[in-house]
């Protein structure tokens, strides 16, 4: 089993966890609501404040597009909000649960059953397959292997890269990666997405059909939040949240017209 050897690098990220207690998702309105939120880096005697005084809220179902120049702090947002990082002052609630308080175990239990990510560099495991990399969250949250593979083939048809399930990501174009890498966030029937510039290393043909996959994930339900550089992307988004040195500056509804965008 290749997964033994990988098992140590994937853990850093994607450590086991116990299911959230009490919470039924499907009953809740509000998957997300951070307050006051704020993170400062330290290093070498310099401070920066790569998120000031946030407050966000998303909803279940909702598909949110986060725009902003570089360094203003789009992809420190997204990992705190997957958990992946710590906010330095604040309140971070998912699932109506205030997560800044859980240990580092709980939240990447949580983390595991119910967020996805999706990276600009797709970040697949180059020592496993295609099939591989799809199984392994699976792998975590303790499935069999026959239970493994019935979903693992059915996402991978669902997202038509079949045909590769043996080859390993470098033997794959860019947007045969990205899709790979889309299975793996969606494969444990995680509830949010976080895609950080998902189209960042695509063009346009294949940049356009990872936006396809992504509609249509949120139409089956799924929750999506994505940075993205690109205007038309953030189009396809229902709502676009602008980001300037930390600040989140508003949120717009996206009227339905291309280009026309309405301060809520
Ligand atoms: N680990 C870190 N240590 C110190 N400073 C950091 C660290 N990570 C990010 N920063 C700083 O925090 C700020 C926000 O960075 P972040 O990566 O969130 O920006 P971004 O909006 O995602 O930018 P880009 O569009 O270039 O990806 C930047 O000033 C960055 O230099
Ligand atoms: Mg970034």
């Amino acid at each position: 089993m290749r997964f033994r050897t990988i098992l140590p690098r994937w853990n850093q990220a994607h450590s086991l966890r116990p299911s959230i207690s009490g919470a039924t998702p499907n009953r809740i309105v509000k998957m997300i609501r951070i307050n006051n939120l704020k993170k400062v880096y330290r290093s070498n005697n310099v401070e920066t404040t790569a998120i000031a005084n946030a407050n966000l809220r998303v909803d279940f179902g909702e598909f949110v597009a986060i725009t902003g120049p570089s360094g203003s702090g789009k992809t420190t947002l997204l990992s705190i909000l997957g958990m992946l990082d710590t906010a330095t002052e604040g309140e971070y609630f998912l699932f109506d649960t205030d997560v800044s308080k859980y240990s580092e175990r709980e939240r990447a239990d949580l983390r595991r059953e119910n967020i996805g990510f999706v990276f600009q560099n797709f970040n697949l495991i180059n020592e496993l397959t295609v099939y591989e990399n799809i199984e392994l969250p699976l792998f975590y949250l303790g499935l069999t292997s026959s239970e493994r593979r019935e979903i693992v083939m059915s996402t991978m048809d669902r997202l038509r890269i079949t045909p590769r399930r043996n080859h390993f990501p470098q033997q794959l174009s860019g947007g045969q990666q990205q899709r790979a890498a889309v299975a793996r966030a969606i494969v444990g029937k995680q509830k949010l997405i976080l895609a950080d510039e998902p189209t960042g290393n695509l063009d346009s043909r294949n940049g356009e059909e990872v936006m396809t996959l992504l509609a249509q994930l949120n139409e089956a339900g799924t929750t999506i939040i994505m940075v993205t550089h690109s205007a038309e992307y953030a189009s396809w988004a229902g709502r676009l949240v602008r980001i300037f040195d930390g600040h989140l500056v508003n949120e717009d509804i996206l009227t339905g017209v291309p280009g026309v965008l309405e301060l809520r």
